[in-house]
């Protein structure tokens, strides 16, 4: 755990200190911050207080199993694929295309993977199947039958579960890879048909070392989010 003067004493500093973390060290994590931390994700908001996320937490054993389970379907090359739902729309426009390209062209500049080294940025890829060495993977789902407005309800339950582990001085990161073997991965959990995977959320100690780790993702300015109106 980092020293307490580095841990956030704030949301704004939870916020800033949050991001996805792509090499984690080998070091357990307790159990029962875990605990402390879903009881208190528990008063995310949701439409209608429907709460509908539902999460499958792994460690060990049953974590190992999910990695061979989707090991295997990646074998398969594209024929493996069991997309969930689409992770992005079709045909993506700008300004949304050039943000989604950089930031794929600024993790392998990290790395100093260049664009010709196919094998080494697949390689770098499949790190998302191994939870980047995270000793805990937690997949979130809900019922099939939600929509829209109950998925952004998962977001917020997601975005609490982050910024609560950040100030227990754990890492996280989000990942959305997982729906692409969304059918493996449920039946390797034990989940029926009625159930969708949203994500999973790598967890554990960040490896502070790592290169892929030392940089900061931009994000565009405030004004071209927020249109202010009658102030
Ligand atoms: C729902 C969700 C799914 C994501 N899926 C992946 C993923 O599959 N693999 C990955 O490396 N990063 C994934 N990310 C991380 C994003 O790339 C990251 O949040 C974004 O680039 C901003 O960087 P930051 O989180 O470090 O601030 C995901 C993020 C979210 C919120």
């Amino acid at each position: 755990m980092p020293a307490s003067d580095t841990l956030p004493h704030s949301v704004a500093d939870a916020l800033h200190q949050r991001r996805s973390v792509r090499a984690f060290s080998d070091r357990p994590v307790d159990p029962e911050v875990l605990k402390r931390i879903f009881a208190a994700a528990q008063r995310a908001p949701s439409g209608g207080n429907l709460q509908p996320w539902q999460a499958t937490v792994l460690t060990g054993a049953p974590w190992q199993q999910v990695k061979d389970a989707v090991g295997a379907r990646l074998a398969m090359g594209r024929d493996g694929y069991q997309p969930e739902y689409d992770i992005y729309p079709k045909g993506l426009t700008e300004p949304w295309e050039s943000r989604r390209f950089g930031i794929g062209e600024a993790l392998y500049a990290s790395l100093g993977i260049p664009r010709e080294n196919k094998a080494g940025r697949l390689a770098q890829f499949v790190e998302n199947y191994r939870g980047f060495g995270a000793p805990v993977m937690l997949f979130l789902h809900c019922s099939r039958i939600m929509g829209p407005p109950q998925w952004s309800d998962m977001g917020m339950w997601l975005q609490s579960v982050m910024l609560l582990l950040v100030e227990n001085g754990l890492a996280s990161c989000p990942q959305e890879c997982w729906a692409m073997y969304g059918a493996t991965v449920r039946e390797t959990l034990g989940l029926g048909d009625d159930q969708i995977l949203f994500a999973g959320l790598a967890i554990g100690h960040a490896d502070e070392e790592a290169a892929v780790n030392q940089w900061t993702v931009p994000r565009v300015g405030v004004e071209e989010a927020i249109d202010w109106q009658g102030f």
